[in-house]
């Protein structure tokens, strides 16, 4: 197991090695989730191909979110270009949030139309989404003619399912029972967490929602359960390995008999086999991996590593490593040293220094750095310390913001700076716009000028962090990189007007160091869209001698940190630093509360955020 390399490769069957014995669910792991998500599609496309044979219609169990959206968009291509026919699939949906008619962009039902339905030729009377504007009073008769409509049809063949951090599947919130149906809930916080972003704050967020129920779901025929990103990893190793239990929903799909979960690598790196291959099996002890078990089992017996015992490590399924590498006392001391290493006050390189053991070069002493940030905000929140211990130490800094951020400013912000613009220009063709827009909001995307005005508010909240840094405006690079600009939280493909951008900025700097958000939990996310856009730009100059004097650093911050033995350069900040990063001028994030902001500061205040470089980054530039 268990890479998939192509979409050709077959699922395989549920494992019985011992490989996966701590798995209750049968998983498989590609190594991107548009390589899963098109695996899936061709699972649909041959169910629907094998009922019309059969003159049958096809019932599938739909969900929502941003997992599938790979899925539909490699349907509506197989319809456009394999002539895939959709007059035989009845539809049924998981979800739909309650108090949200069809037409809300956020609404479920808008989702589905946008996504799938529009695109093919699924005669819309065979789509059923609950319904999110029913009386209170018709809740029961309605979800019970839910369930009625489904059974109705047959019974539901294929169920696509996603997960949400709580372990839901459908909203089936921690605490569902077992045989619970459809029927109207409530939603977790953490599930309104994560949707804050699409519906610009928590507050705007649904309570309840009505659901199909874990009983509705186990019923289909067969299930398949899409997970994307290392945001999924702890909930997708609870629900297959641990016990069932209600609360951790997806538990229950250990029940059922033909479930698989398809998974990258991300959404895969907690499970066991993966996470600690030596508990599983016999490993091969690269050096890689050796550190990662150094560091785990001084984790897990929270003892430092220099006080690790031959016992320990037997104890741990790694008698083969010591035995390996000679005795215990060698293996702490070496990887002792790696991770101290790591650690330095010299982000930039200290000059005139041995630096053989130091993470960067000492030469040249003052370097051009280049700092990426996919959002206005993502460089002070992740790096902020590093950023001002780079200025302190005399390199030439720059920060470039990709994105303008426009989408996180709320329209209850804007309006405030609209009301400003219009006590200084009253009559202005921009104030009368504004408020015209701001006061029917009803449009579908934000218009040209409400997204200016909101990315000018981010910029200016940039450029005051960055001045509080100590840097002057004219290193400071808005690029507004095109593929954001939709005025919607679903974004354009990236394109070369993206690439030629952060390439020509490149070219103009030619950087030393360069640094890029590495924190890529949601794969479909911005960050990673930035990231993958600097890619293709250094790909693009590989060949300019600059880029080969170039290192990539990529960086995490708070909400996704590295795990500790893929760091390759720690920057510990000052308590000084710590308390200046709290200041209010930090607080830069319209969309953020007080409490998010603060949340950012480390409480132990040791290291403020941690370094690692891609590998294969390196192997781009050079
Ligand atoms: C959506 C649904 C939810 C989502 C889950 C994951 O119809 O029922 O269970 O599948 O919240 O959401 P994403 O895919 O956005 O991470």
């Amino acid at each position: 197991m268990s890479i998939s390399k192509d979409v050709d490769i077959k699922y395989q069957l549920p494992g019985t090695d011992e490989y996966t014995r701590f798995e209750r669910i049968h998983n498989v792991v590609f190594p991107e989730s548009t390589i899963g998500s098109k695996a899936v599609a061709q699972e649909i496309k041959a169910l629907i191909v094998a009922k019309q044979e059969a003159n049958e219609s096809c019932v599938l169990g739909l969900a929502t979110g941003s997992s599938p959206i790979k899925v539909y968009e490699e349907l509506v291509r197989m319809h456009r270009e394999e002539g895939l026919s959709f007059q035989n699939v009845i539809s049924f949906n998981l979800d739909e949030y309650l108090g949200l008619a069809g037409n809300h962009r956020e609404s479920y039902r808008y989702f589905m139309n946008h996504h799938l339905f529009n695109h093919v030729d699924i005669p819309i009377k065979q789509t059923h989404i609950p319904d999110g504007t029913i009386d209170p009073s018709e809740y029961t008769e309605y979800c019970r003619k839910y369930e009625e409509l489904i059974h109705q049809a047959g019974g539901i063949d294929f169920q696509l399912l996603g997960i949400g951090r709580t372990g839901h599947i459908g909203f089936n919130e921690p605490g569902s029972h077992i045989n619970s149906i459809t029927r109207v809930v409530s939603l977790n916080h953490i599930t309104r967490v994560d949707a804050a972003q699409a519906f610009y704050g928590i507050e705007h967020v649904p309570r309840k929602a009505i659901t199909m129920g874990i009983r509705s779901v186990l019923g289909a025929r067969r299930i398949v359960l899409l997970a994307w990103g290392s945001n999924k990893a702890s909930i997708v190793a609870q629900a297959v390995e641990h016990k069932v239990t209600n609360q951790v929903p997806a538990t229950y799909l250990q029940h059922h008999e033909n479930v698989t979960m398809i998974l990258d690598q991300g959404a895969a790196s907690e499970l066991t086999r993966i996470k600690t291959p030596w508990l599983v099996g016999e490993c091969t002890w690269s050096e890689e991996l050796q550190l990662k078990a150094v560091v785990w089992l001084s984790e897990q017996l929270q003892k430092s590593i220099l006080k690790l015992t031959e016992s320990d490590y037997s104890n741990h399924g790694m008698s083969t490593l010591i035995a390996d590498v000679g005795s215990a006392y060698d293996l702490n001391i070496h990887m002792f040293n790696r991770l101290q290493r790591t650690i330095t006050g010299w982000p930039g390189g200290k000059p005139e220094v041995d630096d053989r053991y130091r993470p960067e070069r000492a030469h040249p002493g003052k370097k051009r750095v280049l700092i990426f940030s996919p959002h206005p905000d993502d460089d002070v929140i992740s790096m902020g310390g590093t950023l001002e211990r780079l200025v302190e130490q005399g390199h030439e800094v720059h920060v470039a913001y990709q994105t303008s951020g426009n989408l996180a400013v709320s329209n209850e912000e804007a309006w405030k700076y609209a009301q400003i613009v219009g006590h200084f220009a009253p009559n202005s063709d921009a104030s009368t716009a504004l408020k015209r827009m701001l006061e029917n909001d009803q449009e579908e995307t934000d218009p040209e000028l409400l997204r200016t005005l909101k990315g000018q508010i981010r910029r200016k909240e940039s450029l005051l962090a960055t001045r509080y840094l100590g840097m002057a405006e004219d290193q400071v690079h808005f690029l507004d990189l095109p593929f954001y600009e939709t005025g919607r939280a679903q974004k354009k493909e990236i394109g070369q007007a993206d690439i030629s951008r952060v390439s020509d900025l490149i070219k103009c700097v030619t950087p030393h160091q360069i640094y890029a958000a590495g924190d890529l939990a949601d794969p479909h996310g911005t960050h990673k869209k930035c990231l993958d856009i600097l890619f293709a730009s250094l790909d693009a100059l590989k060949e300019q001698p600059f880029i080969k004097d170039c290192w990539v650093w990529l960086y995490r911050g708070a909400w996704d940190e590295w795990p500790l033995d893929e760091i390759d350069m720690a920057v510990p900040m000052s308590p000084g630093q710590v308390l200046k990063k709290g200041m209010p001028s930090f607080t830069i994030n319209p969309k953020k509360t007080t409490s998010c902001s603060r949340g950012m500061i480390p409480e132990n205040s040791g290291f403020e955020w941690r370094i690692g470089t891609g590998k294969q980054l390196k192997a781009i530039i050079n």
